[in-house]
């Protein structure tokens, strides 16, 4: 007997998504192009007519994990056959074909650069095609524009519905990696560093504002170091930032990831200048150590970390500037990891991300150096630094105590959710224009405004607040510091 045909209108995805914004904007796409096909979202993978894992690579932690919940749906592919299993993503370009020997019920492997060979690579499935891979080229398989071509993203297509929140959205404008941090992965799962054409960046950002997005965050690797060149014309992220600013119903662009030694006096100076623009700056220093930085190739030194920090200070008022940091990389010292410790001590970050340095395969990292220091002693590492940030971060918090902050509400808070509070009064949560995160009681009504919230009370990872009633005492941006603290 033929199985019932089955409207298109009725097909489920199921979506997990892990990594960086880079991955949260492509499942946002991959989504967009499975809706036009007829596809609905669903939380459940047992409901699911197609699973889809946007996995990512950067740490070997991630990886495992990846694999786990991959085996873990065995059973409902056993009972349920047709259901399509697709792993995109980082870890799909990096493994490629190994990921069916791992994991022989997986349908789909595709690459960061061939998403939009998704809706395609499902139909043939479901004919019965089984193990289908579209991956990009190595950096070492063909000609340099080949391999930037089978890298390139489709992201005009967008769905509001998939955004963290329908008035925030990533703008790419970054494709790939050319730095080659010897122990990163990104170059080889992302491609060569291109720049996207500002012509259709511009254009994107106008759709995004048209769409209800009032705080757009460009995105690239190493963001800063953005150029795009046209005949006679170069145009850098400044002159981005310039062009995008002026775009009706946008009221905060951010960008992120940005690289040390590309941090301009120029750039700082049109962030200063563009109101809309944030002062939030992630600018990740990876160790305070000369050794470590050479080892790890970042092309700078502490010392020219340093001065990028006077430059910053001395340009933008009210800087919020973060970090990335790994501890426990190849061979690194107590006194080199203490550099590290000094160096967030010195510099004062709003907060840092810390990472265990994790060795990954096909690095010049992997190659050359060996992974030497104890687990136990990356994860001693990683809590002294954490503690160290942490006081940091909850004395700069300290200063916004009674003072009162803009604040772009996202929606109810995490404690909120746990809570099962429901109704339009609730703990909600948003972020200052300096990417801090706000909490206060408030109504759900608000989601999506600018609100000015009164700071009560503060910790090292957020502020707690009310609302603020009389509008004269907000500022759009935290000018009354006090010096007090
Ligand atoms: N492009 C960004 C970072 C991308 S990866 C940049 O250059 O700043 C995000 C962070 O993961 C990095 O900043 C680094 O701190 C961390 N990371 C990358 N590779 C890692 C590895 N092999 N082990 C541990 N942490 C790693
Ligand atoms: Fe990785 Fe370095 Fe490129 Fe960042 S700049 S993605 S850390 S290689
Ligand atoms: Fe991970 Fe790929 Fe992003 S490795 S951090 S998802 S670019």
């Amino acid at each position: 007997m033929s199985e019932p045909i089955r409207s298109e209108a009725t097909k489920k995805l199921y979506i997990e998504t892990v990594g960086c914004q880079m991955n949260v904007l492509d499942s946002e796409m991959v989504v967009a192009s499975l809706r036009k096909k007829g596809y609905d979202l669903t939380q459940d993978p047992a409901q699911a007519d197609a699973i889809l894992f946007n996995t990512c690579s950067v740490r070997e932690h991630a990886e495992e994990k990846a694999y786990n919940n991959l085996h873990h749906l065995k059973q409902l592919k056993l009972a349920n056959p047709n259901k399509v299993i697709g792993v995109m993503g980082c870890m799909a370009q990096k493994d490629q074909n190994s990921i069916f020997q791992r994991v022989p019920f997986v349908d789909l492997v595709v690459g960061p650069g061939q998403l939009h060979r998704i809706p395609e690579m499902i139909e043939l499935a479901e004919q019965g095609e089984k193990q289908q891979i579209a991956v990009s080229l190595d950096r070492k398989g063909g000609a340099v524009d080949e391999i930037k071509r089978s890298h390139e993203t489709f992201d005009p297509l967008r769905d509001p519905e998939m955004r963290p929140t329908p008035f925030q959205a990533y703008l790419r404008i970054q494709i790939g990696c050319d730095k080659f941090c010897t122990y990163c992965i990104v170059p080889m799962t992302r491609g060569p560093e291109q720049g996207r054409s500002p012509d259709q960046i511009v254009e994107e950002a106008k759709i995004l504002a048209a769409q209800g997005a009032k705080e757009i965050t460009l995105l690239g690797q190493t963001v800063n170091s953005y150029k795009y060149v046209e005949g006679d014309r170069t145009t850098r992220l400044a002159d981005l930032l310039q062009r995008i600013h002026p775009i009706e119903g946008l009221e905060r662009i951010k960008f992120v990831t940005n690289y040390p030694k590309d941090m301009t006096r120029e750039l700082l100076e049109t962030v200063r200048d563009l109101p809309k623009c944030s002062p939030y700056l992630h600018v990740p220093a990876q160790s305070g150590s000369d050794n470590i930085l050479k080892r790890m190739k970042r092309g700078y030194t502490t010392a020219d970390y340093y001065e990028m920090m006077d430059r910053i200070n001395e340009i933008i008022p009210n800087p919020s500037v973060s970090s990335d940091f790994i501890v426990g990389f190849c061979g690194e010292t107590i006194d080199e990891f203490q550099m590290t410790v000094d160096l967030v001590k010195r510099c004062r970050f709003k907060n840092s991300f810390i990472f265990q340095y994790s060795v990954r395969p096909g690095t010049k990292g992997a190659e050359l150096y060996a992974d030497d220091i104890p687990q136990e002693e990356k994860h001693r590492r990683n809590l002294e630094l954490l503690g160290v940030q942490n006081q940091i971060s909850l004395e700069d918090n300290m200063r916004f105590l009674g003072e009162t902050v803009e604040v772009l509400v996202e929606g109810p808070s995490k404690w909120s959710v746990r809570k099962n509070e429901t109704g339009d009064l609730r703990q909600l949560t948003g972020r200052t224009i300096c990417d801090r995160i706000v909490h206060w009681a408030g109504n759900m009504r608000q989601v999506g405004e600018l609100l000015p919230i009164r700071i009560t009370d503060v910790s090292a990872f957020s502020l707690l607040g009310e609302v603020e009633t009389t509008e004269s005492q907000c500022e759009p941006d935290l000018v009354q510091l006090s010096t007090s603290t």
